[in-house]
């Protein structure tokens, strides 16, 4: 099994297999960060953000330098050639040859993909509209995985935005794929998981799913709580946004009913969905899930470029 020169795109892209090495070696990573800080040398990373992001964008850059590699790329697509009518296949081709590897998030949904099929060089998908997000993904089960040991067997909510939420069609697919979990989507109806997305996920004879709008009905029989932002930038008209944007706000009072080990989860950035005070709360786990990314994605890059043999 080799991942060398593969494209992510959407998370189906891989096998369990894979997943399992980039976690593996991730978890080598974490362990012994000095072990990779030159495993990159020689080798840049083109960062291609058609629209904004903190934490995707900047653990890519801070993987790359961190193994020792360099960094170009740009995070305004403003300042591209794109504002002048360039296509990505012909910003690919070209970046094919500064770069050794690409990251790319783009408002549209399936322009990564269509990246790839110009690129001769792996493009990992950075968010694509309100499609995927399957670094995201990575770094959830790796969050899961060192929290609670194990990807099966579990109940995962899922809480906010669920229709536009990339994050989370990208995390419920995968999931889905290990078997025994058990899904509780908490939405308002608006906002609700596409049917085309239930109608994806694996185990369809045995997966269990439960829809509700109530929060406090469900929250005493969760492993892990899946918190996502109602996302502004995705509604068509601002009414609805402000209307729907408060559905759900975890606080310390809705926890009290919580288990004691339900891991609480946010791909981030929070606007007002998960009270500041819940932050001291132990089971809040967001910020170590959010420099998990970092790991992960030094991982992915250093499997996909081949600079790490032992896998
Ligand atoms: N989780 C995530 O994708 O965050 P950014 O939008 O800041 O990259």
């Amino acid at each position: 099994m080799s991942l060398v020169g593969k494209h992510l795109i959407d998370p189906g892209d891989f096998t369990l297999t894979e997943f399992d090495s980039v976690f593996q070696l991730a978890e080598k990573i974490i362990e012994n960060k000095e072990d990779f800080s030159e495993i990159c040398k020689g080798k840049i990373l083109a960062s291609l953000f058609y629209e904004p992001s903190t934490r995707t964008r900047l653990s890519f850059e801070s993987a790359m330098l961190r193994m020792g590699g360099k960094v170009l790329g740009f995070s305004d697509a403003n300042v591209s050639s794109t504002s002048k009518g360039e296509s990505i296949a012909d910003t690919i081709r070209v970046i094919s040859s500064y770069a050794d590897i690409a990251v790319i998030r783009h408002p549209k949904e399936g322009a990564p993909k269509l990246a790839s099929k110009y690129s001769s060089i792996p493009i990992i998908n950075g968010g694509d509209g309100g499609h995927q997000h399957p670094t995201q993904t990575l770094t959830d089960l790796l969050t899961i995985r060192t929290f609670k040991g194990s990807l099966q067997g579990i109940s995962v909510a899922f809480c906010g935005d669920l229709k536009f939420g990339r994050t989370v069609h990208s995390l419920i697919k995968t999931l889905s794929r290990y078997p025994y979990n058990r899904f509780i989507l908490i939405s308002p109806r608006e906002l609700r998981l596409p049917e085309h997305i239930k109608y994806s996920l694996d185990n369809q004879k045995t997966i269990e799913i439960i829809e509700t709008e109530d929060l406090e009905s469900v929250i005493d029989n969760i492993d892990i709580f899946y918190m996502t932002r109602i996302q502004k930038e995705r509604f068509f008209n601002e009414a609805d946004y402000v209307r729907l944007k408060d559905s759900y706000i975890l606080n310390k009072e809705k926890l009290k009913c919580a288990k004691k080990d339900m891991l609480i989860m946010h791909p981030l950035p929070r606007v007002n969905e998960i009270s500041y005070e819940v932050d001291e709360d132990d089971r809040a786990v967001y910020f170590k899930q959010a420099e998990f990314g970092v790991y992960v994605r030094m991982a992915l890059m250093a499997l996909l470029l081949g600079v790490y043999k032992n896998a």
